[in-house]
């Protein structure tokens, strides 16, 4: 089995931010530099496998063949045992063209109340993470990682993404939405596929801290802006915007450039969730004053 060594360039393959920095925050401490499919102008193949293996397999295949690197991709969902495991390989789909959560995670709860699932203390389900390493020969190794629970209606809490809000993990009082990203990641499906690919990949190099930087910053908000879907979404990524802010010692964002980042951002024609779009409008004005 081939292993990555320190320095080496790993490609994301992957087209969604907030997934490409989940991954990068994974591998930076065993020094590895994340670059997107995104970022190298790589084509996304569609996902026309039946299985999570299948579709991270085909995605990874197609970054490493595509920029001659190895590439790292992550084919994730939730399943519902009384959905018989939907919404599954169709988790992203559920939420259309636009990726709005909060429509996603309304059609999984109606689902459920038409079979009568709303059991006390609510219907069991899991996430699960598949992740795909590929070489540009054509090897791959899969790493499977899955965290059980309960799912709760309506949704609580503003961190994290997608299906958060309404899963509980077992052992847990608190969503996935509620809980400190450090809480959450301690027992995630993609951080225990990842330990599976840590021991069988990265073999012999140790964690190091990563230094915080402006960069990285900035793509982590970058990233939670472009996955709001909810109110409370909105709310959480306020707070970190704002604490941002007060870090970089930077004086307040002024109403005018606010408006104009405003006026851009709902110029475009988009269907976006609106949460999301204030998001990025936010950000945008702070951009704005920052350069
Ligand atoms: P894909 O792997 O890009 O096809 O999409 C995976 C989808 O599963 C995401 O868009 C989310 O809807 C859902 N999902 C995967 N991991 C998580 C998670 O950690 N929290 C919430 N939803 C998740």
């Amino acid at each position: 089995m081939r292993t990555l060594t320190r320095g080496m360039k790993l490609v994301v393959a992957s087209h969604n931010k907030g997934k490409v920095w989940e991954i990068d925050q994974l591998i930076a401490p065993y020094g590895l530099a994340a670059v997107s499919a995104g970022q190298l102008g790589l084509r996304e193949p569609e996902e026309t496998e039946p299985t999570f293996e299948g579709n991270a397999r085909l995605k990874a295949l197609a970054a490493a063949t595509g920029s001659g690197l190895p590439a790292l991709a992550d084919d994730s969902g939730l399943e519902v045992d009384c959905l018989g495991g939907a919404p599954g390989i169709f988790s992203a789909r559920w939420a259309g063209p636009q990726k709005d959560f909060g429509v996603a995670m309304e059609k999984v709860a109606h689902e459920i109340t038409a079979r009568h699932g709303w059991t006390s203390p609510g219907p069991r389900a899991n996430f699960i993470s598949v992740l795909c390493l590929a070489w540009p020969g054509g090897q791959t190794q899969t790493f499977e990682g899955k965290v059980y629970g309960r799912l709760v209606w309506p949704p609580r809490g503003g961190n994290g993404f997608g299906y958060d809000p309404m899963f509980v993990p077992d052992g847990y009082d608190q969503t996935f939405g509620e809980m400190e990203p450090a809480g959450k990641y301690a027992i995630s499906h993609r951080t225990r596929a990842f330990d599976a690919f840590r021991k069988a990949v990265l073999g012999d190099l140790s964690a190091q801290p990563v230094m915080p930087n402006a960069d990285r910053d900035a793509a982590g908000l970058h990233a939670a802006a472009a996955n709001i879907s909810t109110r409370d979404e909105l709310k959480t990524f306020v707070r970190h915007l704002s604490a941002d802010l007060e870090r970089r010692g930077q004086p307040r964002v002024d109403l005018g450039t606010l408006m104009v980042a405003l006026e851009d951002s709902v110029a475009e024609e988009s269907t976006e969730p609106r949460w999301r779009t204030l998001a990025k409008a936010l950000l945008a004005a702070t951009e704005a004053k920052r350069s």
